[in-house]
């Protein structure tokens, strides 16, 4: 099965990109067609700062790489290093009814808040089904809020096929019951454009602290509580193995105890979790050189397929 999905480069990687999205490309590598990029072209509509987008992209890369994503068994490559993808994004566009975007969320969301929203921002579901199509994806693998964006996909590539015919393979979305929508600090979903994210990687210290200022309610410590629904018991339970989460629950409904131990326990854990891909991502960092002939590998891989489908398409509505 062809595999495919993308992350932007617009700044730490975090919890919720590893559990919801991350942990399913390293599961599903080894017996798949893989195909996982850094899509800087999305980021641009946030980041303005051309040497943060290059540092950004590098960034994401070592970080996959150190996580566990095997160049040798999936292609790893940067969005913009395929311009047959931009091609694509117009031929869908012409087809892209204008209330279709109009109900995405990220347009939605910032229209609501009163900012002003771009063009790059309304038709950021055009680019991200042409990246899709492009490569014959079966399955997208992606945590919760991405799922409405790869059923406009589904619907973007069916009015095309409607006008021009068959031309597409349909994608599904694949999320997991565990990690599709990891909280954050406060218990919204975890997301940078909310502030509440705990990063992978970066300082040790900094991110315990960040753990410790997870808001929780105020009850006293004697008092009994309720794990289902209380968001640092999610965070918990995506480090524990089934034994723990159920002894952890035990001690939740007893009560006698505080948060305070619960979130010592998450970052005791988070540290010993991630502490391999934190090492191995140190001796990649010294070598980036082989990070840019893997990246550069992986776009030549993906551009091969990706011209087969855009001359498909560019038969089909009549540019050839
Ligand atoms: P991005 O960069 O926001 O997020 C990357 C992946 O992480 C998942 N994710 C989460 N999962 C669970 N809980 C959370 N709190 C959480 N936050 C983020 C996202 O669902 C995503 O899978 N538009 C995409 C990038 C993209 C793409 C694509 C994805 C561009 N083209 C084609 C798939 C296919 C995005 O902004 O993801």
């Amino acid at each position: 099965m062809r595999v495919l999905s993308g992350i932007q480069p617009t700044g730490q990687l975090h919890w919720g990109n590893y559990f919801g999205a991350i942990r399913q490309y390293i599961d599903l590598q080894e017996s798949n067609d893989g195909f996982y990029f850094i899509a800087d072209l999305h980021a641009l509509t946030t980041v303005r700062s051309a040497d943060q987008l290059r540092a950004n992209t590098l960034d994401i890369a070592l970080d996959l790489l150190a996580l566990g994503l095997d160049p040798n068994q999936a292609t790893l490559f940067v969005q913009s290093h395929i311009p047959e993808v931009t091609e694509l994004t117009w031929l869908l566009m012409t087809g892209t009814p204008m209330g279709l975007l109009e109900r995405c969320h990220a347009y939605k969301d910032k229209k609501e808040k009163g900012l002003n929203a771009d063009a790059g921002l309304f038709t950021y579901p055009v680019l991200m089904a042409a990246d899709i199509l492009a490569y014959d994806s079966q399955i997208v693998p992606v945590g919760a809020d991405q799922v409405q964006h790869i059923e406009v996909c589904r619907d973007l590539a069916g009015s095309f096929h409607h006008t021009f015919g068959e031309t597409f393979v349909l994608p599904k979305a694949k999320t997991l019951d565990v990690g599709a929508r990891v909280p954050g600090t406060d218990g919204q979903k975890m997301s940078k454009s909310y502030d509440n994210t705990l990063p992978l990687f970066g300082d040790v210290k900094k991110i315990r602290k960040q753990i410790m200022r997870i808001v929780t309610d105020s009850r006293p410590v004697d008092e009994p509580k309720d794990p289902v629904g209380d968001h640092l018991f999610d965070l918990y339970q995506l480090f524990a193995s089934p034994d723990e989460i159920a002894a952890m629950a035990e001690k939740y409904r007893a009560g006698g105890f505080g948060y305070g131990e619960v979130k010592k326990a998450v970052a005791e854990a988070s540290e010993a979790y991630f502490a391999p891909a934190r090492e191995r991502r140190e001796e990649l960092a010294q070598d980036l050189d082989t990070v840019r002939d893997i990246l550069a590998a992986g776009a030549a891989r993906a551009r091969e397929v990706a011209g087969g489908v855009l001359d498909r398409a560019r038969s089909a509505a009549g540019l050839r």
